[in-house]
């Protein structure tokens, strides 16, 4: 068995080193134009040379959670592109929006500013009955993070295309439920895979319905957000802020507004890394899988476009 490994922004050594580890009898090399035919490929947003030199592949590892990238590209049908399942993103998408949504809910910013002026000043604490938390996608990381958030007592809701029930999460689905969804949230946190049914959901007619002093989380993918909808909803009083780890362009220009406006917090896209032990021991166990004719989880529908 053959595997070839492309990966931009990431060397491929470490993880080629790890995948031999854990598949000692396959032949495991970086790509290069003119590399001999590959059984499976591990990637991070290949260009479209890779997909046509390697017409015979049988899967296509994606190192991220999103197929986004990868779905841009003509994959021949019968190639299973198959995305990472959790490996330890879904907790750090936990720690994201829980942190953010207490700094947020407990005026963190607000005491730390305090006290850099030395001010010892009470807040009146706020009611969490006033602060639903909204999940818009209800896959792998959206469920972990709303079960993580319903064990700090805010009401959760949850958007999903298919119907669904999760305890302790009130959950809408479909285009038919979402206005409901969105007028019944204030924290609305974006977990949605980037499709063209999603592609600009978060705009100034969508983020409008929130209940008053709306916040954004924003985790999924830049092109979620029409990014010049969101200084004036915040200025205009209409939103109280936001939280933002992806951009229509990353990384993030050193000029563009997100970085300075006060109500607007910015991190790097790291709101869940891949971590490479996790995800090369769950690549290298659906190849095996693979190999023995078995069922493996995570395989993308390139239709539904996640
Ligand atoms: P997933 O398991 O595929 O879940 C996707 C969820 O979105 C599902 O609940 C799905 O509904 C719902 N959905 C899809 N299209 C919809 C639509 N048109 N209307 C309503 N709901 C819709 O994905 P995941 O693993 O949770 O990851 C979600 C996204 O997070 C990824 O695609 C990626 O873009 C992003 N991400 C970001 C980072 C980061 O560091 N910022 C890291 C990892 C992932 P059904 O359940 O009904 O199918
Ligand atoms: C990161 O953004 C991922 O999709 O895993």
């Amino acid at each position: 068995m053959r595997i070839t490994v492309y990966l931009t922004d990431n060397r491929p050594d470490p993880w080629i080193e790890g995948l031999k580890a854990e598949l000692p009898d396959a032949e495991i090399e970086a790509w290069q134009p003119g590399a001999p035919q590959a059984d499976h490929a591990v990637v991070w947003a290949p260009p479209q040379q890779f997909i046509d030199e390697q017409p015979a592949l049988r899967g296509i590892f994606n190192i991220g959670a999103g197929v986004d990238a990868l779905l841009k590209l003509r994959i021949p049908a019968g190639t299973r592109i198959v995305r990472l399942d959790d490996a330890g993103m879904s907790v750090q998408m936990a720690e994201y929006v829980c942190h953010t949504l207490i700094r947020h809910f407990r005026e963190f910013d607000a005491y730390e500013a305090d006290a850099r002026e030395g001010k010892w000043s009470y807040r009146r604490p706020k009611a969490r009955s006033d602060f639903p938390v909204g999940i818009m996608g209800l896959g792998v990381l959206g469920e972990r993070v709303a079960k993580a958030v319903a064990q700090f007592e805010f009401p959760v809701l949850g958007w999903s295309r298919s119907p669904k029930q999760i305890e302790g999460v009130r959950v809408f689905s479909g285009e038919a439920q979402f206005d409901e969804f969105l007028s019944s949230t204030r924290v609305l946190v974006n977990l949605l895979p980037l499709t063209e049914a999603t592609r600009g959901i978060l705009n100034r007619e969508t983020l409008g319905k929130l209940r008053p002093e709306g916040y954004l989380i924003s985790i999924a993918r830049g092109a979620h957000l029409v990014e010049d909808d969101l200084i004036p909803l915040i200025d205009g009083g209409r939103l109280a802020g936001a939280t933002l780890d992806v951009f229509q362009v990353e990384p993030l220009p050193a000029e563009h507004a997100f970085w300075r406006h006060p109500r607007i917090v910015v991190t790097p896209h790291g709101s869940a890394r891949t971590l490479r032990e996790e995800s090369i021991a769950q690549i290298a166990g659906k190849i095996r899988a693979m190999e023995q004719g078995l069922p493996i989880a995570g395989v993308v529908d390139p239709v539904r476009g996640y």
